[in-house]
């Protein structure tokens, strides 16, 4: 029963941020549970290249271009995937930037960068994906927001600000959309290593310094009741899970994968 209802055969899924981390590894997730995957992502070559990976696996995907930051172009992106495949089940917005400055250090440019990419990007595809599933009677949209909304960190305002904003807009249209059979939940993930995270230990040309790598990681660790950090499918199986049957109930919700480090009520 609960393979069925998660299940995606039929469906057609939006992965924005689909060449890297955990939006690479929700769009092969998605396609490995059956949906028709479009991999979205500024990156298109990356894009392209996830597509590729689920593709060779025997699933269903195409790669698209979009700068979720640009309204029109995230418009188009939902409507050309409906002139393809006739619906829209599933958007997964999942693109998003990571920026460090002290309030003090701020510039007016980096708060724009970060609010157009990471709020009003998530936002720019709630709204066009909730038009075409409210219509339609149906559908999952997943957020991605962060562990940065359930605490205050020295550098991370203008992430965190545009986390918050994320989940506000999530619970928002949850209570607008939830009538016309349309769930809206967010997931927020604690510390993943993905392209976000390993720059602080890969050079230029990719390749990674190991012992860097793990003085980052390990204090990052030690503050999970789990002492680990966490890997792209550990958010991935739950945008899945979120996107899927199995969460038929489950709207307006904040998933927190993150090893224990909040637990807010
Ligand atoms: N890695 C973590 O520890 C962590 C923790 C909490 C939340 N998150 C969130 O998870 C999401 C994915 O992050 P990740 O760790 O996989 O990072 P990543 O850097 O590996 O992937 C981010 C992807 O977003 C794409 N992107 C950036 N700007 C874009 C734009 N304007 N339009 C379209 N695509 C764009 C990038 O090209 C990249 O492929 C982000 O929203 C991030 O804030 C990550």
């Amino acid at each position: 029963m609960f393979r069925e209802a998660l299940d995606l055969t039929g469906r057609v899924a939006v992965v924005t941020g689909a060449a890297s981390g955990i939006g690479r590894s929700s769009a092969e997730v998605l396609a490995e549970l059956g949906a028709t995957v479009v991999c979205a992502d500024i990156h298109e070559a990356g894009a392209q290249e996830t597509a590729k990976t689920i593709v060779a696996a025997g699933g269903a995907a195409t790669a698209a271009a979009v700068d979720t930051s640009r309204a029109a172009q995230v418009d188009a992106l939902i409507d050309d995937t409906v002139a393809a495949h006739g619906r829209l089940d599933v958007l997964a917005n999942i693109a998003g930037v990571m920026h460090l400055s002290t309030v003090i250090e701020t510039e007016e440019a980096d708060l724009d960068r970060v609010l157009a990419i990471n709020f009003k990007g998530v936002f720019f595809g709630c709204r066009a994906a909730a038009r075409v599933m409210s219509a339609q009677g149906f559908g999952s949209i997943v957020n991605m927001a962060s562990g940065a909304v359930d605490t205050a960190t020295s550098g991370l305002l203008c992430y965190g600000a545009a986390k918050a904003a994320v989940v506000q807009l999530t619970k928002t249209l949850a209570t607008e959309v939830g009538p016309r059979g349309v769930r809206v939940n967010a997931v927020a993930p604690g510390w993943i290593v993905t392209g976000m995270t390993g720059r602080h230990w890969t050079d230029a040309d990719g390749n990674e310094d190991e012992e860097r790598k793990a003085a980052v990681a390990a204090p990052m660790a030690r503050m999970a009741p789990l002492r680990t950090v966490g890997e792209p499918t550990d958010i991935s199986y739950a945008v899945a899970y979120l996107a899927s049957d199995a969460a038929k109930f489950v709207t307006g919700q904040i998933l927190r994968p993150n090893g224990g480090v909040a637990m807010p009520w």
